[in-house]
C-alpha cells in the first residue's frame, strides 16, 4: 500500500495534496505544530476523516524520527515552511531554521530512517530573485539569484536535496513551484488579500485596500494543479527537478483590475500604497518555463487565472453571507 508523509499537511497545498492522495487509495499521515487555538491549525484538513496525524515540527528531530518510524512512509513531502517572504525579512533566522535546517533534519531522518521512500522538496521560483533569461521566463538553468531570506532559505534546501540525492542515491525531487493560490490561500498573501478586502469593500464592511508594490509581476496558478504536478513528480523512477508555472504573468496591479472589476467596481478608488507593506527587497518579475513538466509528463493546469480568481471571489461571497468573520 502507498503511504504519504506530508510535513505542512494543514497548510494550503498540503491539505490539497491529502485530499488528492485519499482519493487515490493512499494511506495519509503528517505531522502538525501544537497550537494553542487547535481549531485555526486544522480547519484545512477538518473534512478529511482517515489521515493519521502526530505532533511534530522540522526544527525537532525527534518527532520527524518518531513520525518515520510509526507511519513508515513510502512518499515524503516537503511542504512546511515559514512561507511569507516579507515575514522572512521580520524574522530571517526563523525563518532558515525552518526552511533550511528543517529540511536538513527532515533529509537525515529520511536518509536513515526511510531510504527506500520517495521524496520531494516544495522549491520555490523565489529562488531565482531578480535573474531572467533574455525571452524573459525563468526555467532551471536561471541562474539563481535570491533577494529575501526567504529565497536563501529555500535555495539551501534545494541544493541539500540534490546532495542527498547524488551522494546516497536518494529518490529525492525537488518541484520549483510558482506562485500558486486558492480560497484557502493565507489572506496575508496578495491574492487572497485582494479578494477578501474587495468582497468586503463590495458589501460595504470595509472601505480601503493598503497593498505594498503595486507593480511587480507574478505567475499565478491554483494550488489543486500544483498538487497534481508534485504526484506526477513523485511518480517518475528517475529523480529530479522541475518547473510547474502556468507561463503567464500578471502585475498586482492587473489582479487588483480584474477583482474589483468582477465586483463592478473601479480599483482606483480603492487601493492606495502603504510603505508597510513594501519589502526591503523585491523580486519584480516572475514567469516560469514549465515546457519540460508539460511535455515529458503530460501536466496542464485545469484552472485559468481568470476562473481561480472567480472562485476566490465566489468563496469570500459565501463565506460573509454565512456570518463568516471579517
Ligand atoms: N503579501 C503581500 N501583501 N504582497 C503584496 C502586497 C501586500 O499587501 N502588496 C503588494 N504585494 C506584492 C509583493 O510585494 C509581491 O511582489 C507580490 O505581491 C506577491 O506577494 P505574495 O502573495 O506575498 O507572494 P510572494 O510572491 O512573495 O511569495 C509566494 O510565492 C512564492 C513562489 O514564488 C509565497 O507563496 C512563497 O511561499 C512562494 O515560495
Amino acid at each position: 500500500m502507498k503511504k504519504a508523509f506530508i510535513v505542512g499537511i494543514a497548510g494550503q497545498d498540503g491539505s490539497y495534496l491529502a485530499e488528492s492522495l485519499l482519493e487515490k487509495g493512499y494511506k495519509v499521515s503528517g505531522i502538525i505544530r501544537r497550537n494553542s487555538t487547535v481549531e485555526h491549525q486544522r480547519n484545512r484538513i477538518s473534512h478529511l476523516g482517515d489521515i493519521q496525524l502526530e505532533y511534530g515540527d522540522l526544527n525537532d528531530p525527534t518527532s520527524l524520527d518518531r513520525a518515520l518510524r510509526l507511519f513508515q512512509p513510502t512518499e515524503i513531502y516537503n511542504l512546511g515552511a515559514q512561507s511569507h517572504v516579507r515575514i522572512s525579512f521580520d524574522v530571517p533566522q526563523f525563518t532558515t531554521q525552518v526552511n533550511s535546517l528543517g529540511v536538513l533534519n527532515l533529509l537525515e531522518a529520511y536518509r536513515q530512517l526511510a531510504p527506500e521512500a520517495k521524496f520531494y522538496q516544495a522549491s520555490s521560483s523565489e529562488m531565482f530573485g531578480n535573474s531572467i533569461d533574455e525571452d524573459l521566463f525563468q526555467r532551471l538553468t536561471t541562474p539563481m539569484n535570491p533577494v529575501s531570506p526567504y529565497g536563501c532559505s529555500k535555495l539551501y534546501g534545494f541544493h541539500m536535496v540534490k546532495l542527498y540525492r547524488n551522494s546516497y542515491g536518494l529518490n529525492a525531487n525537488n518541484g520549483i513551484l510558482f506562485n500558486h493560490e486558492s480560497p484557502r490561500r493565507g489572506s496575508n498573501f496578495v491574492t487572497n488579500k485582494v479578494v477578501k478586502t474587495a468582497v468586503q469593500i463590495k458589501l460595504k464592511i470595509s472601505k480601503k485596500l493598503e497593498l505594498g508594490n503595486l507593480d511587480s509581476h507574478r505567475d499565478w496558478g491554483h494550488s489543486w494543479d500544483y498538487v497534481r504536478a508534485m504526484q506526477l513528480i513523485m511518480n517518475q523512477d528517475t529523480p529530479d527537478d522541475w518547473i510547474v508555472s502556468t507561463g503567464e504573468t500578471r502585475s498586482v496591479r492587473q489582479l487588483c483590475e480584474y477583482v474589483f472589476g468582477q465586483l463592478g467596481l473601479d480599483y482606483q478608488d480603492f487601493v492606495s500604497q502603504n510603505p508597510k507593506y513594501l519589502r526591503p527587497n523585491e523580486l519584480e518579475y516572475l514567469r516560469g518555463d514549465s515546457s519540460r513538466i508539460r511535455n515529458e509528463l503530460g501536466w496542464k493546469p485545469k484552472y485559468t487565472f481568470e476562473s481561480m480568481m472567480d472562485e476566490m471571489i465566489e468563496h469570500w461571497q459565501n463565506h460573509f453571507a454565512n456570518g463568516g468573520e471579517a
